[in-house]
C-alpha cells in the first residue's frame, strides 16, 4: 500500500536505521546490533519488508547483553490497510475501508496499549489536513514520513506538517540504491562534504537534522551504519543549507506506479 500508517513505540530521536532490504540472511540481524552499539536508538521498520523477525532478534540480543533497554528504543512499525486487521488486537477493519477509518483502528491500539503513538507516511498535506481536521481525533499522527533529499526537498509540506506540529520524517535521504540517481555524487554535496571533512552521506543526513527533520538512511554496511551516526559533530553553514535546498528539481524516486489509479494516491498534487 502507498500510503501507509506508522506505529510508533516510544520517544523520538532524529537519526535512525532505515531497515527495507533485500539482504541476505542474518544481515539486517547484524545491522541492528551495529546500529545499537553505535548509538542508535530509533529503528524504521515495515510488516511489509519481512524483516520484522531479524530486527526483533538483533534488538532482542543488545538487550539481553544489556547494552541497551527496551523503554530507551524507537521502534516505528508500518502497516498499509491490507495488513490490518490486527489479529492481536480483535480489530476487524474491511480492506476498502477510508484512511480516517482506518485511523480510528490505529486509535485503538494506542488505547489498548500496544502502541505508544501512531503517524501516516507519504500523506500529501490534504490528506493531513483532513486527518487532523477529523470530527473526534482522538490522537494526531505525531510523524508523517516522506521521500526527502535534496532532489525533493519537500519545503511547503515540511512547512506545513511542522506548523501543525506533527514532525516530518525523511526516507529516502540518501537517494537510495537504484533508478540512476547518484545523489551522493552530485558536486555540490561532494564541494560541501570537502568542506567540512565529512562524507556525502553525513552532509545529507545533517542537512535533514538541521531542518528539524528526522531522518532514516538505510545501510547493512557496518562501516556506513557508524559513518551515518557521526553527523552530530560539526554544523552546516545557512549559506550551505540555502545551496542543497536549491539543488531541489522535485524528483520523487518512490512513485509507486502499482497505486496510481487509487483515489488516495497522494502524489497527484503539488504537495
Ligand atoms: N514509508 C515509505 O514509503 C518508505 C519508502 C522507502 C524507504 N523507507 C524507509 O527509509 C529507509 C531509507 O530509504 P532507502 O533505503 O530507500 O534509501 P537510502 O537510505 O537513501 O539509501 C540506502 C542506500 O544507500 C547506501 N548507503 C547507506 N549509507 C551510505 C554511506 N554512508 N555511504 C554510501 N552509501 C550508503 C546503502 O547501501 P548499503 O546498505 O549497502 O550500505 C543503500 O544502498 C528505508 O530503509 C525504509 O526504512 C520508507
Amino acid at each position: 500500500m502507498y500510503s501507509c500508517r506508522s506505529f510508533v513505540s516510544a520517544a523520538g530521536h532524529c537519526t535512525s536505521l532505515g531497515t527495507s532490504s533485500w539482504a541476505a540472511p542474518g544481515e539486517v540481524t547484524e545491522a541492528v546490533k551495529v546500529a545499537i552499539d553505535g548509538g542508535y536508538r530509533h529503528f524504521d521498520c515495515a510488516y511489509f519488508y519481512h524483516n520484522e523477525s531479524e530486527v526483533g532478534a538483533g534488538i532482542q540480543c543488545k538487550i539481553r547483553e544489556g547494552a541497551v533497554r527496551r523503554e530507551d528504543l524507537f521502534i516505528v512499525s508500518k502497516a498499509g490497510e491490507k495488513d490490518l486487521p490486527l489479529d492481536h488486537s480483535g480489530l476487524a477493519i474491511p480492506s476498502d475501508t477510508d484512511f480516517l477509518d482506518t485511523w480510528e483502528a490505529m486509535e485503538d491500539l494506542v488505547i489498548a496499549g500496544l502502541v505508544k503513538a501512531i503517524g501516516v507516511s507519504n500523506f500529501n498535506h490534504e490528506q493531513l489536513e483532513r486527518l487532523l481536521n477529523k470530527p473526534n481525533l482522538r490522537f494526531k499522527p505525531v510523524t508523517n514520513q516522506i521521500e526527502c533529499h535534496p532532489y525533493l526537498t519537500q519545503e511547503k509540506l515540511i512547512s506545513f506538517c511542522q506548523s501543525r506540529d506533527v514532525s516530518v520524517t525523511a526516507y529516502r535521504p540518501l537517494g537510495g540504491s537504484s533508478q540512476g540517481v547518484h545523489l551522493m555524487d552530485d558536486p555540490m554535496i561532494q564541494t560541501i562534504a570537502q568542506k567540512y571533512g565529512k562524507s556525502a552521506a553525513q552532509i545529507l543526513i545533517r542537512f535533514q537534522i538541521q531542518r528539524n527533520v528526522i531522518v532514516i538512511p538505510k545501510s547493512t554496511t557496518p562501516a556506513r551504519i557508524l559513518e551515518n551516526i557521526q553527523v552530530f559533530d560539526f554544523e552546516l553553514s545557512e549559506q550551505d543549507v540555502e545551496d542543497i535546498l536549491s539543488l531541489n528539481r522535485n524528483l520523487r524516486l518512490a512513485t509507486f506506479p502499482i497505486a496510481v489509479n487509487h483515489k488516495d494516491y497522494p502524489f497527484s498534487i503539488e504537495y
